[in-house]
């Protein structure tokens, strides 16, 4: 019976996360810390809101006094809490440095006062950079050589959390994973953003040719590699979480084709400052702790277009606000 401390649980990854814990191990308890900034939903939980196993605190992970509070009698700290869009990273990096490295050093520190609690940091693919065309996919030992804000600043966390096992001996792990998509995705990224366009009767805005090359992982494998690691994973190491290769305009067209679209509802526009080529792991590391994954792109895409077809409540808002960010930086980039 363990107790968990979940951060960024009204977020994408970690609201699937707590469901998927939850619902699996009926012993266990799951405290969500999140600011609740534009990208948390507390709705997404909305049906554990009268369980006794689940509370939340709306709190903030760079604030010493919110992490002390929420850590208390925790056992295991899962931190999923980050600035995760790398446009908005471009255009404000700072909010991504206090977030993601400091939010980060507050909670370890906090982990290493209060009883050397067990601590699994989120992280992503792309603290590792670009691969060409031909290149082999990274593994845990490849150098990390971000591109951008956002993944600077989950590098720079990546390294804080393995000083906090090699300096002080806390018991961590990292998961650096690819792409994520599914439901209660925020519409600003790609695979949700291009189907609520669809669903709304808008062309959807591919940068470039869609040439660029993104590895794809089913959000509940995900949560599954998370939970592999928790058990099996060994303290101190790295596990790199794959998926599967797609261009973007190869996801573009696997879109349309499920809403029975046709390509003249692709807008092809600007690309922007940086936008790294191609993504892709060697996760041979993680499989040998049993994981696999187990839902396959196609299908679980026509799964996902379904819940978005069926959720326009949850989305209509923030999807309008999206259109509006949209049309500011096309018209920053035109002028
Ligand atoms: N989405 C992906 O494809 C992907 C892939 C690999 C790794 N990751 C990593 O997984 C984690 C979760 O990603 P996501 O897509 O669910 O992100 P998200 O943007 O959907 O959710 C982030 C959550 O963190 C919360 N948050 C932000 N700043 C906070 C703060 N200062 N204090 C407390 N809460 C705060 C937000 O309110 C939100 O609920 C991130 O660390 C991200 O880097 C994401």
């Amino acid at each position: 019976m363990s107790k968990l401390l979940v951060t960024g649980g009204a977020g994408f990854i970690g609201a699937n996360f707590i469901r998927y814990w939850l619902s699996k191990y009926s012993q266990d308890s799951i405290v969500n810390l999140d600011k609740l900034t534009y990208a948390g939903h507390p709705e997404n939980l909305l049906s554990l809101e009268k369980s006794s196993r689940y509370s939340f605190i709306k709190g903030d992970i760079t604030n010493k006094a919110d992490v002390d509070s929420a850590i208390k009698n925790v056992d295991i700290v899962v931190h999923f809490a980050a600035e995760s869009h790398v446009d908005r990273s471009i255009e404000d990096p700072m909010t991504f440095i206090k977030t993601n490295v400091l939010g980060t050093g507050v909670l370890l520190d906090a982990c290493l006062r209060q009883g050397r609690k067990r601590f699994h940091h989120v992280s992503t693919d792309e603290v590792y950079g670009e691969l060409g065309p031909r290149d082999l996919p990274f593994n845990e030992k490849s150098p990390l050589n971000p591109r951008s804000p956002y993944a600077a600043s989950k590098a720079g966390s990546d390294l804080i959390v393995k000083t906090y096992y090699t300096a002080y001996g806390l018991p961590v792990t990292i998961t650096n994973c690819a792409n994520n998509y599914g439901q209660y995705q925020d519409s600003e990224k790609l695979i949700p953003r291009f189907i609520t366009k669809l669903l709304s009767n808008n062309k959807v805005p591919l940068m470039s040719e869609g040439e660029n090359i993104r590895s794809w992982l089913a959000v509940v494998d995900h949560c599954r590699a998370i939970d592999i690691v928790l058990k099996k994973g060994k303290i101190g190491e790295t596990y790199c979480v794959g998926g599967e290769e797609k261009t973007n305009l190869e996801i573009t067209k696997s879109i349309l084709k499920i809403l029975e679209k046709d390509d003249l509802w692709i807008d092809f526009v600007w690309n922007r400052a940086v936008n790294d080529f191609r993504y892709a792991l060697d996760d041979s590391k993680i499989r040998k702790l049993g994981w696999k994954p187990k839902h396959d792109f196609e299908h679980w895409l026509k799964d996902t277009v379904e819940w978005y077809k069926n959720n326009k409540w949850w989305w209509k808002k923030s999807s309008l606000k999206q259109s509006f960010i949209d049309f500011k930086r096309t018209f920053l980039h035109n002028n």
